[in-house]
């Protein structure tokens, strides 16, 4: 029996609602199948933060290293600054483990409804591929004269050909292996910033020549916003920028029905190290302990994970058993326009599998 160790950090606010579903399913999922989840679970959180000044450990990188994989829930408290949270325990870790390709799929499932009139299920069927290690991330920077009128800040973006490259290579290798529309699509905004991203640009159009069979175009990151809104039937894969495969990322969530589906891996392609899975959304102050948190999102990342880890045909039942309740339209969270519970939700998934 094959046995995976996993390092569960439910972090802050409805990341431990949904991760505590999350789990629940995966167990109820395991105890039918000839492989073994592991979890070990971190109390490394905004809760931590108070109480020793740190969002993890020290060693928290090392004690990570061991895990074939990392399921995350969401860090983020209001009377914390973000940027002390995110850099002190997200992006390190991203680096730390080299995930470099982020994979954030947008589909639209039977039942769910769309801000976008006249669409139908399956119309919007794209990943985005964002760059996850470096780009406008890169933790680079400084003040001069802090808090003095004369306040000075530099914030640097870095993109190396080796982390431009690479991640275009894996948007051409998925859309291959999707086998869809066969399209890559590559944002920037080389317009304005002739530096980083005409290297970006330079990059793409070299990798695209050793995938002929792949059709392509490159889109400035405003009109992408415009066209993932106006005509997101177009779009097959679709590689960016860390910061604007973030803002894009919303935007798919939100024309695929809600943020509550959208899920998300952070992947180390050579499997040297443990990848980390976490939905695309946030720690979602405004729902916390309210029982409403939609754990879809989650659940979905759960089925990257197992995806990921080698079972593909178990994450693709994860998945199935997913839009089985979206589609019975019977247990759903406000978010997807119902009115059951986070363990609602969590419960009907669990006897649809
Ligand atoms: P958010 O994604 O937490 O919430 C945005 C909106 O979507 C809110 O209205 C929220 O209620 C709704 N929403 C999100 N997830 C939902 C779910 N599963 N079910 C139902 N509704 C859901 O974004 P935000 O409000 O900008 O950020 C809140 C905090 O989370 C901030 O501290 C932010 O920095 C942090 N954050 C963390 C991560 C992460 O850890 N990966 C990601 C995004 C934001
Ligand atoms: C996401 C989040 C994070 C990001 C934040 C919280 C740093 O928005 O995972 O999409 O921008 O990567
Ligand atoms: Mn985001």
């Amino acid at each position: 029996m094959k046995d995976y160790k996993i390092a569960v950090i439910p972090g802050d606010g409805i990341g431990i609602e949904v991760v505590d579903s999350a789990i629940k399913v995966l167990k109820h999922l395991c105890k039918k199948k000839d492989f073994n989840l592991n979890f070990t679970n971190f109390d490394w959180s905004s809760e931590y933060y108070f109480k020793n000044g740190i969002m993890m450990p020290n060693d928290g990188i090392k004690q990570l290293e061991e895990f074939d994989g990392i399921f995350l829930g969401a860090v983020g408290h209001p009377d914390i600054q973000d940027h002390i949270t995110l850099n002190g325990l997200l992006l390190p870790i991203r680096r730390a483990f080299d995930q470099y390709a982020c994979v954030r799929p947008s589909v639209l499932y039977p039942g769910v409804e769309t801000p976008i009139k006249g669409l139908k299920p399956y119309d919007v069927d794209f990943i985005v591929v964002r760059e996850n290690t470096e780009g406008e991330y890169a933790n680079v920077g400084g003040f001069q004269y802090e808090n003095f009128p004369e306040e000075v800040a530099i914030q640097s973006a870095i993109f190396t050909r080796k982390g431009c490259e690479r991640v275009i290579r894996y948007a051409f290798e998925l859309a291959i292996k999707r086998n869809k529309k066969n399209h890559v699509t590559s944002i920037t905004k080389s317009n304005a910033q002739g530096y980083s991203m005409t290297l970006w640009d330079r990059c793409f159009e070299d990798i695209k020549k050793e995938y002929p069979q792949i059709s392509t175009n490159s889109l400035l990151i405003d009109a992408a916003c415009m066209d993932f809104i106006r005509k997101p039937k177009d779009f097959d894969v679709v590689v960016a920028s860390n910061l604007f495969g973030d803002i894009l990322t919303d935007i798919g969530a939100i024309i695929t029905g809600s943020m509550g589906l959208a899920s998300s891996g952070n992947i180390d392609p050579s499997k040297n190290k443990p990848s980390m899975f976490e939905p695309t959304h946030g720690s979602a102050p405004d729902i916390v302990g309210k029982e409403i948190s939609n754990p879809m999102a989650q659940i979905l990342t759960a089925g990257i994970m197992l995806t990921h880890l080698g079972e593909e045909s178990t994450g693709m039942e994860l998945e199935n058993a997913v839009k089985k309740v979206i589609e019975l339209g019977e247990t759903l969270t406000p978010d997807l326009g119902g009115n059951s519970k986070t363990n609602e939700v969590t419960e009907a998934i669990i006897s649809n599998l």
